[in-house]
């Protein structure tokens, strides 16, 4: 299997590629006068996996030009480690797009299978058209959380969504698991119910899938620490860090931030390609 990549994905493919024994082809990014992308790839024998987060609109374009130049191969198959407009998994209000579906559409439609990780909503896998699995690193982050130096440890999810997330990750670490009970009023704005938890003198994990603004974690700090808790970290699969939330979480107390390399980060000390590599071993 030959492996490519967009810029945004770099490191994630060089470690699939070197885990994995497979080739890594390189792949020559610049810009027409006018801005627009161009890329030129080494030579392609043979199936391919391009692996390519999608998080800003040139990231969509790479992949789109990517999947073009390797149309030859035949079999591709697409990873997505993150993949952005996922959020927008319903029409919210009349006039609105599903840009989840709008994206699945168009990356569907070159390639033979596809592959996300931790996707924001499984429904959204259906609109690629064709098959598309969502790849769960609850193992590779419940190892990392199992090393880290904690004293009488809390697993918490922010919310309910994600605290079977927690749950799971506190059940492989032996550690116990709670939730918090969020409401989102607007992209920016979170409140978090009052709820009274065993945190005094314990060091708490909080656990979610996403870190964008920060705002949901920054507003769990404050009743964690009113509560007593000892020291927070906050570890996540996608790293977003939009608006400086990296330095924002800091700010806020949190004694370390960490996320995965499916958004490459410098924080990124988690990575995904063990389970990448066995997700592909099951394809085959
Ligand atoms: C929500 O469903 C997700 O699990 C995250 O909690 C959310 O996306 C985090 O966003 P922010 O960092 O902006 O609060």
């Amino acid at each position: 299997m030959n492996i490519l990549s967009t810029q945004s994905s770099q490191v994630l493919a060089g470690e699939i590629a070197h885990a994995g024994g497979f080739p890594l082809i390189d792949v020559t990014y610049s810009r027409f006068p006018d801005g627009e992308v161009y890329l030129r790839t080494g030579e392609v024998r043979g199936p391919v996996l391009l692996v390519g987060s999608l998080f800003s609109s040139d990231d969509l374009i790479e992949l789109l030009l990517l999947i073009d130049a390797c149309a030859e191969a035949g079999d591709i198959t697409l990873l997505l480690p993150y993949m952005g407009y996922a959020r927008q998994d319903k029409q919210f209000h009349a006039g609105e797009p599903l840009s989840a579906r709008a994206i699945a559409r168009a990356l569907g439609a070159g390639v033979s299978r596809v592959f996300t990780i931790c996707i924001h909503e499984e429904s959204i896998l259906s609109y690629f058209g064709i098959v598309a699995n969502d790849i769960k690193v609850t193992g590779e982050i419940s190892r990392y959380i199992s090393t880290m130096p904690v004293k009488n440890p809390l697993i918490l999810s922010p919310d309910r969504g994600a605290a079977s997330f927690a749950e799971s990750v506190a059940q492989y670490c032996g550690y116990e698991s709670d939730y918090l009970q969020k409401t989102r009023f607007s992209g920016t704005e979170v409140s978090i119910e009052p709820k009274s938890i065993p945190v005094a003198g314990r060091d708490v994990i909080i656990v979610d899938d996403i870190i964008s603004t920060g705002g949901t974690q920054a507003t769990a700090a404050a009743l964690l620490y009113e509560q007593g808790a000892s020291r927070l970290y906050t570890i996540c699969v996608h790293g977003v860090f939009t608006t400086g939330a990296y330095t924002h979480l800091k700010a806020a107390g949190f004694c370390d931030v960490v996320c995965t390399d499916t958004i490459e980060r410098g924080c990124s000390r988690i990575s995904v390609a063990p389970a990448v590599l066995k997700a592909l071993g099951n394809c085959s």
